[in-house]
């Protein structure tokens, strides 16, 4: 059983080490971004409560998350793991996710930690494009998709709309505030593993598989 969390402020990225990561040990990666982007964009009922919050870069409300989390957990797929990212990302939140996993008898292996410094964030973010289909994450310096507008395969290639300055400043203002606590609760439970985000995304990827234990 692989059960692992990655946390960290917006675009430290945790999304690109947990799609390798998945890829690694065969388990699905489940995104709470994703999933409301997904659902925002088909105009379901959640999709309309998360609206403005994601717009503003504010967290949307704990009970909304956890519900959606607990729907996706009970899949099949996550029978046997799941690396979560985005999720949990304040104390209520993971402490839910702990009566859960209590519930039939699994709990955390790892809480990852990834640590890249505010003044690098708006540089990765504003740079990022993901590919329309398959979800990949591109940096248009720093992890450059084959061609100026397309991905591999040839998929177009989106911009997330909270990926504005002006909202990257919101969304680490919501990190340090309600996410950065759980370094500590987590940390106190001895689950935290802190991997330095900072250099080649290949040498990032090393240092996670490390400090998890992967050789
Ligand atoms: P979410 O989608 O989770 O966004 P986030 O946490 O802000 O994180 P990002 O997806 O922006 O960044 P990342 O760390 O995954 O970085 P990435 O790998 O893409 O959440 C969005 C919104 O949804 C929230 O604001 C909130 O409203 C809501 N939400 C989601 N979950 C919630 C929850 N649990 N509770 C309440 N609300 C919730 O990398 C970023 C860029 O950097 C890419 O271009 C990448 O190519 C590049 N890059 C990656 N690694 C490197 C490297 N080593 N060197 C250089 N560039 C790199």
């Amino acid at each position: 059983m692989t059960d692992l969390v990655f946390i960290g402020p917006p675009g430290a990225g945790k999304g690109t080490q947990a799609q390798r990561l998945c890829a690694r040990l065969g388990v699905p990666q489940v995104s709470t971004g994703d999933m409301l982007r997904a659902a925002r964009k088909m105009g379901t009922e959640l999709g309309r409560a998360a609206d403005d919050y994601m717009a503003r870069g504010a967290l949307v409300p704990d009970d909304v998350v956890i519900g959606l989390v607990h729907e996706r957990l009970a899949l099949p797929d996550a029978a046997t793991g799941f690396v979560l990212d985005g999720f949990p990302r304040t104390v209520p939140q993971a402490k839910s996710l702990d009566r859960l996993l209590g519930r039939i008898s699994r709990k955390i292996e790892h809480v990852v930690l990834l640590e890249v410094p505010d003044a690098l964030i708006v540089e990765r973010i504003t740079g990022r494009r993901v590919g329309e289909t398959t979800g990949r994450i591109y940096h248009i310096k720093y992890d450059p998709p084959p061609f100026p507008d397309r991905g591999e395969g040839g998929e177009r290639l989106l911009t997330r709309a909270d990926d504005t300055d002006e909202v990257v400043r919101s969304r680490l203002a919501a990190y340090s505030a309600q996410t950065a606590p759980l370094v500590a609760y987590y940390t106190n439970h001895g689950l935290l593993r802190r991997v330095d985000g900072v250099g080649a995304v290949d040498d990032v990827t090393m240092a996670l598989f490390r400090s998890i234990g992967i050789t």
